[in-house]
């Protein structure tokens, strides 16, 4: 037809499977090269609190990595982008479980009777658990079943518990810290650049 747009040309089967074993190569880098420095004896002085923050950071880092991708693939024009978030946010999750398994398993000794009376105690580990257990619906109903099962009206309404499961974790990360506030802080403001491009993003569109 005259006038009409010639159709994207579809990336091949070997480029998109490539795509997305580099997409599994960063997410996984972090916690490789953490098992090496554990490995190496390369953790510092106190390797079981370096391990604790260190996946928490990289949980906090792919749960913003996840939202960073809707507003780059419509920026980039590359709407295929979009099929990577369910990767970077799985991957999320199992570094925040990681985290959470290093911390009651290795630093409390599996005492579930200390990890309720930090939870109850101390405002910082009650933020995280919160942000835990929201982060368990989206994990569990990340596969297109669920998506189908749910309707994608519903499926999507529960997934905006990132937007509060993310200032979740970065009000943890301000609250445990002790002296340097800027690396939470600077985590908030990378949330709230985030959020106003989706704000912006529907005031456009309506
Ligand atoms: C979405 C959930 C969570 C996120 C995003 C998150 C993120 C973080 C971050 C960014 C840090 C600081 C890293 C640094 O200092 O470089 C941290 C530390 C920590 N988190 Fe979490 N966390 C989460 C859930 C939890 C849960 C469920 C627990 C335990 C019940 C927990 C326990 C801790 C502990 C004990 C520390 C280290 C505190 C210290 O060294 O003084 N976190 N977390």
């Amino acid at each position: 037809m005259i006038g009409a747009k010639p159709a994207r040309k579809r990336p091949s089967k070997l480029l998109d499977n490539l795509v997305y074993g580099l997409v599994w190569l960063a997410c996984l880098a972090p916690l490789v090269w953490l098992a090496w420095r554990g490995f190496t004896g390369d953790l510092g002085a106190n390797p079981i609190e370096t391990l604790i923050r260190q996946l928490g950071v990289w949980g906090l880092r792919l749960l913003l990595v996840g939202l960073a991708i809707t507003p780059l693939a419509r920026i980039l024009r590359m709407p295929r982008l979009v099929r990577f978030r369910r990767t970077v946010g799985l991957f999320a999750f199992s570094y925040i479980v990681l985290h959470l398994f290093s911390y009651v398993g290795v630093d409390l000794f599996f005492d579930l009777g200390q990890l309720w009376k930090d939870i109850l105690k101390r405002p910082f580990i009650t933020l995280g658990m919160g942000a835990f257990l929201l982060l368990i619906p989206l994990a569990v109903t990340s596969t297109n079943g669920w998506v189908i099962r749910m309707g994608r009206a519903t499926w999507q309404r529960l997934h905006w518990l990132i937007y509060l499961i993310v200032p979740l974790g970065v009000a943890h990360y301000y609250l445990l810290v002790k002296a340097d506030h800027r690396p939470p802080l600077i985590y908030a403001a990378v949330f709230a650049v985030l959020m106003s491009w989706r704000i912006w993003d529907r005031v456009k569109r309506t």
